[in-house]
């Protein structure tokens, strides 16, 4: 058992070791050098697409950054994945695409919004993820089992 003091101790030190680090790995995370998004690229398209992307709730049935519903493709390195003019006709296509059997909402955008949606796109495709998307990304062949569903 520990005496009172010897709690205190204890108690404080603790406290102050984890607060040492705490503070540490801070400045670490805020060092320029660690920056791992690109803020300065944002443009005025990448704006006015991620305005399209709210307004529409495309999270209703997307994820981007894994956050968001499950009905639809992530889609934060699609860019990657479909390049601009495949996202540009899915957007623009005034019947609903749905090659693999769900249903997109037929936006019928016009190339202007388009291009700011794939901008916006670019943008987010850009930021630095550890990995993220491109390892777990959509993606179709991380679940045989979803592929099963969606090809039969
Ligand atoms: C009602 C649900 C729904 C909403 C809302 C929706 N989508 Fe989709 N979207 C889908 C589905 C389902 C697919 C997959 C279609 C297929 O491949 O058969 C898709 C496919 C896509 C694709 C192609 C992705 C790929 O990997 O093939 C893009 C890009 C896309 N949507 C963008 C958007 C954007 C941008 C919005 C908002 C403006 C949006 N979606 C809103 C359901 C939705």
């Amino acid at each position: 058992m520990l005496s009172k003091k010897q709690a205190r101790a204890f108690f404080l030190g603790g406290t102050f070791v984890t607060f040492i680090i705490f503070i540490g790995l801070t400045i670490y995370s805020l060092s320029p050098g660690n920056d791992q998004t690109n803020e300065e690229n944002l443009s005025a398209e990448v704006v006015r697409g991620k305005e399209i992307w709210e307004s529409n709730n495309c999270m209703g049935c997307h994820t981007l950054l894994g956050e968001g519903a499950y009905y639809a493709p992530e889609l934060t390195k699609v860019i990657d994945r479909r390049g601009a003019g495949y996202i540009k006709a899915v957007l623009m296509s005034p019947v609903s695409w749905q090659p693999n059997g769900r249903k997109m909402v037929a936006y019928a955008m016009t190339e202007g919004e388009a291009n700011d949606v794939v901008a916006f796109f670019e943008w987010i495709g850009e930021i630095d993820l550890n990995g993220f998307g491109e390892v777990v990304g959509v993606d179709r062949k991380i679940s045989p089992l979803a592929k099963d569903k969606i090809n039969n």
